[in-house]
């Protein structure tokens, strides 16, 4: 399969989950040393909300015709602000530096509990307070086994882009999607571009069909899932494969600058 030069970005983020305090930040961006992007590459990285701050200070200070780097916050809670020990609004990541906002990641959903209909909550309040949300869908392995691939795929989407959903406000976006699937997530499995392609394919067949076509094609679709230098490449000339979410290996520097360094020609 060929891949037609896409309009969208292409995104390459990091997902650092619940590593590397402030410290660790600092020194990450020390470390960071990416090569010159093609226009239309975009860095994008999620640390802890405690460590945002760090990141901001640390970005500043980068030596000029450094690529930029967005930074992103992993959860958020929906209410503006309130009396909700623990949490933190859409509204003080983006006065914290924060551009874009995790929703849905299958941790998220699976350990803590998030549903569906959070996920819409959370996606609303990051368009309240100038959050770009990227969503995060993926089926788990029995899902997959089963043949529910679409099916899960489908209700994952359709809880913010149906008819109850938010379907005005994404058609007009910005929104990112990042399918994830849960089997491939810290495990080592990597989804085969075949796999990407086929799951990116029915994401992208269904917002053309929620959305218009035209609305649906802008918005970037992200593979997650054990990224690594060794295999993004292949990942990201994978048909309607805009980018990667990366968890473990955004967390050293010079992986995170060797998946970035494979945007440069990404090969079919
Ligand atoms: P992983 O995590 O790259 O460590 O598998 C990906 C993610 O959870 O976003």
């Amino acid at each position: 399969m060929t891949k037609s030069a896409p309009a969208r970005p292409i995104l390459i983020a990091g997902n650092w989950k619940m590593n590397h305090g402030p410290a660790e930040t600092r020194a990450f961006f020390r470390d960071l040393r990416v090569p010159e992007l093609p226009s239309g590459v975009q860095l994008l990285l999620f640390p802890p909300a405690l460590s945002l701050a760090a990141a901001r200070s640390e970005l500043e200070q980068r030596p000029e015709g450094f690529p930029p780097v967005s930074l992103g916050v992993q959860n958020i809670h929906w209410e503006p602000a309130g009396a909700l020990t623990g949490e933190l609004s859409a509204e003080m990541a983006r006065s914290a530096g924060a551009s874009h906002a995790l929703v849905g990641h299958s941790e998220r959903r699976q350990l803590f509990g998030e549903s569906d209909e959070d996920t819409v909550r959370k996606v609303a309040a990051t368009y309240r307070a100038g959050l770009i949300p990227v969503l995060c869908v993926g089926e788990t392995l029995e899902e997959r086994r089963k043949g529910s691939l679409a099916r899960v795929l489908h209700r994952q989407l359709d809880a913010v882009i149906g008819p109850e959903g938010l379907r005005t406000e994404i058609a007009t976006g910005p929104f990112v999607l990042a399918y994830e699937p849960v089997w491939a997530i810290g495990t080592g499995e990597t989804a085969t571009p075949d796999d990407a392609a086929e799951a990116h394919g029915l994401l992208r067949a269904h917002l053309g069909e929620r959305l218009g076509r035209t609305a649906g094609d802008g918005i970037p679709i992200l593979y997650g899932g054990s990224v690594k230098p060794k295999n993004a490449r292949e990942l990201l000339a994978a048909p309607e494969v805009d980018g990667v979410l990366v968890g473990g290996a955004s967390l050293e520097a010079e992986s995170f600058a060797q998946i970035a360094a494979a945007s440069v020609s990404p090969q079919g």
